[in-house]
């Protein structure tokens, strides 16, 4: 359906997810004729490096879409609301990073690893969405259990970076931490509290249930994603002081029963995962290590003691959230289009 050279668009080019998906498409030489950079009137005008050329950023509007064949959007759900239909219109394929189509029963929501061959379906110009970060990450690393005995329970605990919340969240912790150093007063702009030195609970608004939109992302999407209503799913997700990169404590029961050393056989077999599991060392998953990577790292695997034996495991996990968890899912999502057409 994409030519084998598509021109591309990118809604938010100069956001966190945005500079990622530019970088990601040259380091994976994604094959295409152009790339056209998109963002608000605040940063048109701005000029990109991309692979030793200078690319002007424009100004989003309902004409940037002419001639597009790929847009890549992550410039938020109202920008997406408005605009992703304009590209379809256009004939773009959309791979939209924003909640907003998400649980929309006629869009696919897709991880490549998880249920790409949901992918194999689609023949026109259609929008596409990318799960949340936390559900991506989660996804990659438990869906090969998932598929092997069937998860009947999961717990998820998260610790997510600054760079989930966007460029000015990242710059505001190295703000605080330069404000530490001169003993100035914290800037608190972003999340309205001091950032460095503290954790608190997911800056998403909490409903009448208890639950924050984020632990609703992760319980809703998973369940979309496998095609599996039956799971139970809980979530508890907080923001801790690291820059970039999420990281997951994840608890499973199983329908089935699996033991430690196979669920370990599997894991290491599966796409996407690096398992880092050094309990001589000390040495598991850490954000600093899965930061600027392409894997989910996997460690801390062990039989859950609190079930009986072969009933559940638990993982702590880390993934680059601006890479796997949006931008990087985005184009392997795309580069299925790019290979089916280059294939015929
Ligand atoms: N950060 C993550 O880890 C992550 C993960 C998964 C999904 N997402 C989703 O991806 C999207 C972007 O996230 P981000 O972290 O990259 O945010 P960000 O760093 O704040 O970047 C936002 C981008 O959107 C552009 N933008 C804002 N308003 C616009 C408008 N009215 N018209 C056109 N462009 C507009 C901004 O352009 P200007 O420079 O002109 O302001 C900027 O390029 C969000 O929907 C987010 O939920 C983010």
């Amino acid at each position: 359906m994409l030519p084998s050279e598509p021109v591309v668009a990118i809604v938010g080019a100069t956001g966190a997810v945005g500079e990622e998906m530019l970088s990601i498409l040259a380091q994976r030489r994604f094959p295409m004729q152009s790339v056209k950079l998109l963002a608000s009137k605040r940063s048109a005008g701005s000029v990109v490096d991309f692979r030793g050329r200078r690319l002007l950023v424009e100004e989003l509007t309902e004409d940037s879409f002419d001639g597009v064949h790929l847009a890549l959007f992550s410039a938020g759900k109202t920008v997406s609301k408005q605009y992703c239909p304009i590209a379809v219109q256009a004939g773009a394929l959309v791979v939209d990073n924003s909640s907003c189509f998400r649980m929309d029963p006629a869009v696919p929501l897709v991880v490549p690893e998880v249920n790409g061959h949901v992918l194999d379906r689609i023949t026109k110009p259609c929008i596409i969405a990318n799960p949340n970060c936390s559900t991506i990450i989660a996804l990659v690393a438990v869906t090969p259990l998932h598929r092997a005995v069937g998860v009947e329970r999961m717990v998820v605990s998260t610790y997510q970076a600054a760079s989930g919340a966007g460029a000015a969240a990242m710059k505001e912790l190295e703000t605080q931490a330069r404000e530490f150093v001169a003993g100035f007063p914290y800037t608190t702009k972003i999340f309205g509290r001091q950032y460095l030195f503290n954790v608190f609970s997911h800056n998403s608004a909490v409903g009448e249930d208890g639950y924050n939109e984020e632990e609703k992302k992760l319980l809703n999407e998973t369940r979309k994603m496998w095609e599996d209503n039956a799971v139970r799913i809980t979530a508890t997700c907080v923001r801790v002081p690291t820059l970039r990169a999420h990281c997951e404590s994840i608890n499973l029961t199983f329908r089935g029963s699996l033991k430690e050393a196979d669920a370990r056989d599997i894991l290491a077999m599966a796409p996407g995962v690096k398992i880092v599991d050094d309990r001589t060392a000390n040495k598991f998953p850490e954000p600093i290590d899965a930061a600027g990577g392409d894997d989910v790292l996997i460690g801390r695997i062990r039989a859950d003691l609190s079930q009986a034996p072969g009933k559940g495991i638990d993982l702590f996990v880390a993934g680059d959230q601006l890479r796997k968890g949006a931008a990087q899912n985005a184009i392997q999502i795309a580069e299925r289009f790019v290979r089916v057409k280059a294939a015929v």
